[in-house]
């Protein structure tokens, strides 16, 4: 029997390397599927890629709607930075893509599913564990079951004639609606400055002299309108992005802790997500209680390490899912961001939900807040700290 691999494909080295051992390794038909979402190259192009490469099949799927409504905006209202750094752009799509995979593997009769993640990476976990929940079909990693390495997959594409463009020799990029990564060449050693044009979404030079301001209007927990103006999803993310790359907002560079365990430097372009997750996280601290504030922070936490880790149909991320759904009701409201030569600030928020009541907040005359009710509180709140603290000077003189 013909043995048929399908692969999700993105037309870079690591895939286009997929491919042609697929075929010559594995002895494999090949059907390539790309999943759109947002990465804003060109569709035909990479066809004609896969083509070249000899598959029998190509699909090219465009998912950015679902992108945006089912995981970027579920994680947004998770504010979900991972390691308080990471909008887990590449994390949120993996799911998504691998979903996609599944779907068409079904319609195809295929006998394997193939991946072309390396076995030190975070992606491997999240195609393996999507893949394994919904098929019980071998999958195939060459990268990482013949433990290839770039330099060798270089000459490898050479060989077959598999053209890489020169920013991706340079560098790993991933990149899509949501964020770009940038990893490798330079930028592992995690003293190095990353050199300026490794940036294309945001501006590092001549930004303007003058502040940008935007406000973002939320429903529910969802970004809906930005400077008044009602966008559709993609469209909205899409526009911020470039508003506050324009302004040289949006660069994060840190050290990351993968799922395997290994300590990686990642540097991204991320201005949308940067501006829309201070936004919402901003809105949230007005209308939700001190109680609701402290231990969301807790579940917003385990969310983005669960959707980092390759684990976001488990069962656990679905309940915080509908912890965090039922915590958007209130929600909506404006929220004014300044942003200024790589600055970012929120300088104003309004919500008809907004627990700040200035009748009890003001200093002035105003107030109708009775301050003698705060004596009794205070005496009870420290309570027992002031006991031990007492008893711990104490015991230490006896010492
Ligand atoms: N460290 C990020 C993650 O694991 C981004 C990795 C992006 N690079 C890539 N080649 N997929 O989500």
């Amino acid at each position: 029997m013909t043995q048929r691999g399908i692969l999700a494909f993105s037309g870079g080295l690591d895939t286009s390397v997929v491919v042609k051992y697929l075929q010559e390794e594995y002895d494999m038909e090949v059907i390539t599927v790309t999943v759109d979402v947002g990465q804003g190259d060109d569709q035909k192009e990479i066809e004609a890629k896969a083509k070249k490469l000899g598959v029998i099949k190509h699909y090219n799927i465009d998912a950015r709607k679902e992108f945006v409504e089912d995981f970027i905006f579920p994680s947004i209202k998770a504010n979900a930075l991972y390691q308080k750094k990471y909008c887990l752009a590449t994390a949120l799509a993996r799911p998504l893509i691998a979903q996609k995979v599944l779907e068409i593997a079904k319609k195809e009769n295929v006998t394997a599913l193939a991946h072309g993640c390396s076995g030190k990476g975070n992606d491997q976990v999240r195609f393996d564990i999507t893949l394994r929940s919904g098929s019980d079909l071998p999958i195939i990693a060459p990268i990482r079951d013949k433990n290839l390495d770039r330099d060798t997959e270089l000459i490898f594409a050479k060989k077959h004639g598999i053209e890489i463009d020169s920013v991706a020799k340079r560098f790993s990029i991933d990149q899509n609606l949501w964020g770009r990564a940038i990893e490798g060449g330079v930028l592992e050693d995690p003293y190095n400055e990353p050199p300026e044009d490794a940036f294309i979404w945001v501006k590092t030079k001549n930004l303007p002299d003058t502040p940008t301001y935007m406000e973002i209007k939320f429903d529910k927990g969802i970004p809906v309108a930005v400077d008044g103006q009602v966008m559709e999803p993609i469209k909205l993310i899409e526009y911020v992005n470039k508003i506050a790359g324009e302004a040289g907002v949006g660069i994060v560079d840190h050290i990351e802790d993968r799922v395997v365990g290994i300590k990686s430097r990642e540097v991204y372009e991320t201005p949308g997500a940067t501006c829309l997750i201070e936004a919402h996280a901003d809105l949230e601290k007005m209308v939700h209680t001190k109680h609701e504030n402290k231990f969301k922070s807790i579940i917003d936490d385990e969310w983005a390490y669960l959707a980092y880790s390759g684990l976001w149909q488990d069962p656990l991320k679905q309940d915080l899912d509908a912890f965090i759904e039922k915590s958007q009701n209130p929600v909506s409201g404006i929220v004014k961001l300044k942003l200024y030569k790589s600055s970012l600030r929120v300088v104003g928020r309004k919500s008809e939900y907004s627990l700040y009541n200035h009748k009890i907040a003001t200093y002035s005359s105003e107030s109708t807040f009775d301050q003698r009710m705060a004596k009794g509180f205070v005496e009870l709140w420290g309570i027992q700290s002031t006991e031990a603290i007492k008893l711990q000077k104490k015991l230490s003189k006896k010492i």
